[in-house]
C-alpha cells in the first residue's frame, strides 16, 4: 500500500484546512517505528486541532489525533519487534509530530508504551490522554496527603471524559465524590460510575471576591478551570489540593493567596504530554489496576475517523458523554 488514510491539516493562505486525505506513504515523518494504527480518541484537545482553532498544531502539515494505539510494522529499535502492541499518548503529537489520526504513524522509539496487560487496544484508548490525566491528578493528590479519610473529593467537568475516569477511579478507591455537571439529565450516568453527590455547576462557576468559603472538598479534579477552579481553591478544606488540568470553562484564574497562606491549601499542576518514562509507566500500571473495566466500556462509545471533524465540534461545545473510541483501521 503506498498510500494510507489520515486526517490532514493544511495551512492555505494562512488559514487551516482540515480534511480527510490518501496521503502518500514517503510523506511519514522520520522515526524508528512504523506503527499500523487501529484506534484512536477524542479529547477536548483534539476537537480545537480538527476545527482549525489556535493553540494545539504548531507545524503544518499536520496529522491531529494526540493519542493512537496500534500494532508495530516495521521497527529499527532494538526495543520494539513486528506485532507489538504498542500505545501512544502525548509527546506533542498533533502539536509537532503527526499524530493517531492516521492508518500509520511513524514515531521515535522511545514515545511508545506496551500495551498494559489486560486491556485491548480498544480500551486503551478509551482511556488515552483523558485518562491518563485524570489518573494523574489522582496520583498528585495522593502525593499530597489524600486518603479515603480526608473526606469528600469534587470532580468538576465530570461527564466529560477526564471528569468521568476520574469519578470512576476516585469511587473505585472509596472516596466519596462529588460530580460537577451542568448536564443534570446525566446524574444517573455519573452516578453510575460511582458519584455520590451530583453539584451543579452554575453553584461553582460566578465570579467571586469573597476570599475564603466553608470548608468542603478534601480534594479535587478539576479540568474546567477559570472562576469554577478559583471557587474550588476557596473551599478546600486545610491542607487540602485541588489537581488542576483543564480549561474547559476558562483560563483566567482570579484568586487571592488567602486559602494558600491560612489554609495552606495545594494548587497542583498537571501536564499530559511530557511525562517522564518512568512516570508514564507508573501511571498506566495504576490505570490498571484501579480503573474499573466494566465503567470504562459503560462510558465509552465508537465512531469511525470520518466523524471526527464533526465530533470535534461538538466536544468543544461540551456535548460530549465520557470517551470516544476513533476506530482506524
Ligand atoms: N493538562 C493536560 O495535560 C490535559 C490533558 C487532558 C485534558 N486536558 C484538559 O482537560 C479538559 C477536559 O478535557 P476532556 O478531553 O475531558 O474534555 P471533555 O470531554 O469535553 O470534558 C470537558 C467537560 O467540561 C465541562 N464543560 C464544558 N464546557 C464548559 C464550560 N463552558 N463551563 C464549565 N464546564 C464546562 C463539561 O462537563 P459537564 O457537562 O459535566 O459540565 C465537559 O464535558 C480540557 O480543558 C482539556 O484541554 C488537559
Amino acid at each position: 500500500m503506498s498510500t494510507f488514510k489520515a486526517v490532514f491539516a493544511e495551512q492555505i493562505e494562512g488559514k487551516p484546512k482540515i480534511s480527510i486525505q490518501q496521503i502518500d506513504r514517503a510523506s511519514l515523518p522520520a522515526g524508528e517505528v512504523l506503527v499500523r494504527v487501529h484506534y484512536s480518541d477524542l479529547n477536548y484537545k483534539d476537537g480545537l486541532a480538527v476545527t482549525g482553532r489556535p493553540g494545539v498544531i504548531r507545524k503544518y502539515p499536520m496529522v491531529p489525533g494526540v493519542d493512537l494505539a496500534g500494532v508495530v510494522e516495521e521497527s529499527s529499535s532494538p526495543d520494539w519487534k513486528p506485532g507489538d502492541e504498542v500505545v501512544v499518548t502525548g509527546f506533542g503529537l498533533s502539536e509537532t509530530a503527526w499524530g493517531g489520526y492516521a492508518e500509520l504513524a511513524r514515531m521515535k522509539a522511545d514515545w511508545l508504551v506496551r500495551l498494559p496487560k489486560g486491556i485491548t487496544l480498544k480500551q486503551s484508548m478509551a482511556i488515552g490522554t483523558a485518562g491518563f490525566t485524570a489518573m494523574q491528578c489522582v496520583v498528585a493528590l495522593e502525593r499530597h496527603g489524600l486518603v479515603v479519610d480526608s473526606g469528600e473529593v469534587l470532580v468538576t467537568g465530570a461527564a466529560g471524559g477526564v471528569g468521568s475516569i476520574a469519578v470512576a477511579i476516585l469511587a473505585k478507591l472509596g472516596y466519596r465524590v462529588a460530580a460537577s455537571t451542568g448536564r443534570p439529565e446525566l446524574g444517573d450516568y455519573l452516578r453510575s460510575l460511582g458519584a455520590s453527590e451530583i453539584v451543579d455547576r452554575n453553584t461553582l462557576s460566578a465570579p467571586s471576591k469573597r476570599p475564603m468559603e466553608s470548608e468542603r472538598w478534601a480534594g479535587a479534579v478539576d479540568s474546567v478551570g477559570g472562576d469554577t477552579l478559583a471557587t474550588v481553591i476557596r473551599a478546600l478544606v486545610v491542607n487540602g489540593s485541588v489537581a488542576a488540568c483543564g480549561i474547559a470553562g476558562g483560563a483566567a484564574l482570579n484568586t487571592t493567596v488567602y486559602p494558600f497562606i491560612l489554609r495552606g491549601v495545594n494548587l497542583l499542576g498537571i501536564n499530559s504530554v511530557y511525562v517522564s518514562r518512568s512516570a508514564r509507566l507508573l501511571i498506566w500500571e495504576r490505570l490498571s489496576r484501579d480503573l474499573p473495566l466494566s465503567l470504562l466500556d459503560s462510558m465509552t462509545q465508537e465512531a469511525p475517523l470520518e466523524a471526527v471533524l464533526d465530533l470535534g465540534e461538538k466536544i468543544l461545545a461540551g456535548a460530549v458523554r465520557g470517551r470516544t473510541v476513533i476506530q482506524i483501521s
